[in-house]
C-alpha cells in the first residue's frame, strides 16, 4: 500500500545505498530524517533532496551509541509527527585476516552493522506501534548467507542480522509491521574505499557490481510492498544454493577467488578506515567501480576465477593426488 509523502528515517544516509535511497525517496515526496556521523555529507544530501522537491532533515548520528539513535527517532517524530519507513542502513567493512584484525576494530564493526540496527529497530518500534503500522528496512548482505575469509567481522555481523532481523519478525507477525531485509551482493559504492584493511594489499569489490540505484529503487518498492527478503546481483546469489549444499566446494573455492580479485594491486599499509572516524570527503553515491574498462577486466577476471573454481572443486570432489598415487602404487 503506497503511503503518501512517507516520513522516512535512513541511517547511512550521507553515502552509497543510504544516500541513494534519500535521494529515491526524495523523488515521491517523502518527508526524510537522515542520518550519518558526518553532518557535512548529511548537509549535502539534505540540500540534493530539497532539489528534488522533498522536506529533509539532517540529524547527525553514531548509530553505534544507542542514546542517540533514541535521539534520532524521537527527533523524526517530534519533527513531523509520525515515522512510517526506518531504512537501516549505516556499516562498516573490514578486510583481513581474523589474527591480523585488532579486535577493536572487530567490536566496532559489530556496534555498527549489528547493534547500529538493533538500536534502530528499538528505537523505532514504539512509535510503530503507536500507530500499528510501519516498515523497517534491515540492509544485510548476501554476506548474510554466505561466508567469507578476509571479512569475518563483516560477515559476522551480517549473519547475526539476519538472525536477529528473522527473529524480530516472528515476533511482529500480525502487529501491522512489516521487517524487510535487503541482502545486495557487491554494489558500486564507497564502501571499498572505506573499508578497513588489514591485509596489506589494495582491496577491490567482488565483480560484478550492482548501481546503487538499483538498490535505492529495491528499497523503496519495499517500503510500498513490504516483503521478507530482497537479495540483488544475480551472480553472486547463485553461491548461496552452493554454499549450502555444497561447503566443501565453496569453501575451497572462495579463498582463490578472494585473493585473485578482492586483494590486488599495490601494497598498502595497514588502516581503519571509517570504522572509527567518518571520512566525509569520500562520501558519494557511487565507488566508480563500474567505469568500461574496469567492467571488461572484472568479467576477465570473474572467467579466470570461474575456471580456478572448477579446476580446483574437480581436484576436491576427484581422488586426491595422493589416493590415486597409492591406488597406481606411487606411495
Ligand atoms: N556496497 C556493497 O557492495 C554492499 C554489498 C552488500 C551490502 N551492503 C550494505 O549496504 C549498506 C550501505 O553500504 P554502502 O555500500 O552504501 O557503504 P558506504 O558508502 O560506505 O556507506 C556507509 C554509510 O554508513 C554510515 N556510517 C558508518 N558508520 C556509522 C556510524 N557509526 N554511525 C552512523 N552512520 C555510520 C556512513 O556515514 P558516515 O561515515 O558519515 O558516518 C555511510 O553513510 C551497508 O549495510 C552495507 O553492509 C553494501
Amino acid at each position: 500500500m503506497r503511503i503518501e509523502n512517507p516520513v522516512v528515517v535512513i541511517t547511512g544516509a550521507s553515502s552509497g545505498i543510504g544516500r541513494a535511497a534519500a535521494l529515491r525517496f526524495a523523488k515521491r515526496g517523502a518527508r526524510l530524517v537522515l542520518a550519518a556521523r558526518s553532518a557535512s555529507s548529511l548537509a549535502d544530501v539534505v540540500a540534493q533532496c530539497t532539489v528534488l522537491g522533498a522536506t529533509a532533515i539532517a540529524v547527525p548520528t553514531d548509530v553505534s551509541d544507542e542514546n542517540q539513535v533514541q535521539q534520532l527517532m524521537q527527533t523524526a517524530d517530534e519533527e513531523f509527527g509520525q515515522i512510517d519507513v526506518c531504512v537501516s542502513c549505516a556499516s562498516v567493512h573490514s578486510y583481513g585476516r581474523f589474527e591480523d584484525t585488532p579486535p577493536d576494530v572487530f567490536r566496532q564493526v559489530l556496534e555498527t552493522n549489528l547493534f547500529g540496527q538493533v538500536y534502530a529497530s528499538r528505537a523505532v518500534l514504539p512509535y510503530f506501534r503507536r500507530r500499528g503500522s510501519g516498515v523497517l528496512i534491515l540492509v544485510g548482505s548476501v554476506y548474510s548467507k554466505l561466508t567469507t575469509p578476509l571479512a569475518s567481522p563483516y560477515a559476522t555481523s551480517k549473519f547475526a542480522l539476519r538472525g536477529f532481523g528473522e527473529s524480530l519478525r516472528e515476533e511482529l507477525h500480525g502487529s501491522g509491521i512489516s521487517l524487510c531485509m535487503v541482502l545486495p551482493a557487491t554494489v558500486d559504492t564507497p564502501v571499498y574505499q572505506h573499508a578497513a584493511n588489514y591485509t596489506g594489499k589494495r582491496t577491490h569489490p567482488l565483480p560484478p557490481a550492482s548501481s546503487p540505484e538499483r538498490v535505492a529503487r529495491a528499497i523503496v518498492r519495499l517500503a510500498d510492498r513490504p516483503r521478507k527478503a530482497v537479495v540483488i546481483g544475480q551472480l553472486q546469489r547463485t553461491m548461496i544454493p552452493v554454499h549450502s549444499m555444497l561447503p566443501g566446494f565453496y569453501q575451497r573455492g572462495i579463498s582463490p577467488v578472494m585473493k585473485a580479485l578482492a586483494l590486488r594491486g599495490g601494497k598498502v599499509p595497514p588502516t581503519a578506515g571509517t570504522v572509527f572516524q567518518p571520512d566525509p570527503a569520500s562520501n558519494e553515491v557511487s565507488g566508480h567501480w563500474r567505469s568500461a574498462p574496469l567492467r571488461v577486466l572484472w568479467f576477465s577476471a570473474a572467467g579466470a576465477a570461474v575456471v580456478g573454481v572448477v579446476r580446483v572443486a574437480g581436484r576436491a570432489t576427484g581422488p586426491s593426488g595422493r589416493a590415486a598415487g597409492r591406488r597406481k602404487g606411487l606411495h
